[in-house]
């Protein structure tokens, strides 16, 4: 099957090997692309399909998902309407390809707009892992996410993410009832191997 021009978004599809993994909607961080996680989603769900939209947003040439005003100050409005966009491109995709509901993966950025995703519209996803994923400030209403998996993956030294950025989403998940598993690992902001392990186990329960 080739990727469909009339989705909304660049992507990549890869269909599924094995029809019982959950699809993987895979959000790269700032500066890749819709190509850049195909191999961690192969790695880490191996078989499963893959759904890789590249974000809309350039900064200084380098695609991310949703306009900064600078390092961990979101620019709220466009993350809000670019979330929107993704839902829409989520629900044009699963029709276009016929695929049951996403678990999200994404690193950084990408982590950023999935649980962006996850609080506007909780039906979306089937669950989240979000590594080296902030919340830099209090969101005005969270919906219940009773039961929702997550796995969030922080790293204790992450020179871009404060504790504070990351205790914030650790909060706002466990208030809106969403069954996280949450891990800091010892790693800055780059993907580690321990951070492909929990991954890997976690994404072979669901
Ligand atoms: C973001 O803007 O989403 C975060 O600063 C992560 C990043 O893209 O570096």
């Amino acid at each position: 099957m080739t990727d469909r021009a009339d989705l909304g978004f660049v992507h990549r599809f890869i269909p599924a090997e094995d029809p019982n993994r959950t699809p993987l909607l895979l959000l790269h961080g700032t500066g890749a692309d819709e190509n850049d996680l195909l191999p961690l989603g192969r790695e880490l769900a191996p078989g499963a399909a893959l759904l890789s939209p590249r974000g809309k947003v350039l900064e200084q040439g380098m695609p991310r998902f949703f306009r900064r005003v600078g390092e961990g100050v979101f620019d709220v409005d466009d993350l809000n309407a670019r979330t929107k966009e993704l839902a829409e491109f989520v629900t044009k995709a699963r029709a276009a390809y016929k695929l049951a509901k996403p678990i999200a993966l994404g690193f950084s950025n990408g982590a950023n707009i999935a649980w962006s995703l996850l609080l506007s519209d909780p039906e979306a996803l089937a669950g989240a892992v979000l590594i080296r994923a902030m919340l830099p400030f209090t969101p005005d209403a969270v919906p219940r996410l009773d039961g929702k998996p997550v796995l969030l993956l922080s790293g204790s030294a992450d020179p871009i993410i404060s504790a504070d950025q990351r205790d914030r989403l650790v909060k706002v998940l466990k208030d809106a009832g969403a069954n996280l598993q949450y891990e800091v690992v010892p790693a800055g902001h780059r993907l580690t191997q321990q951070d492909l392990q929990i991954a890997a186990e976690w994404l072979s329960r669901y």
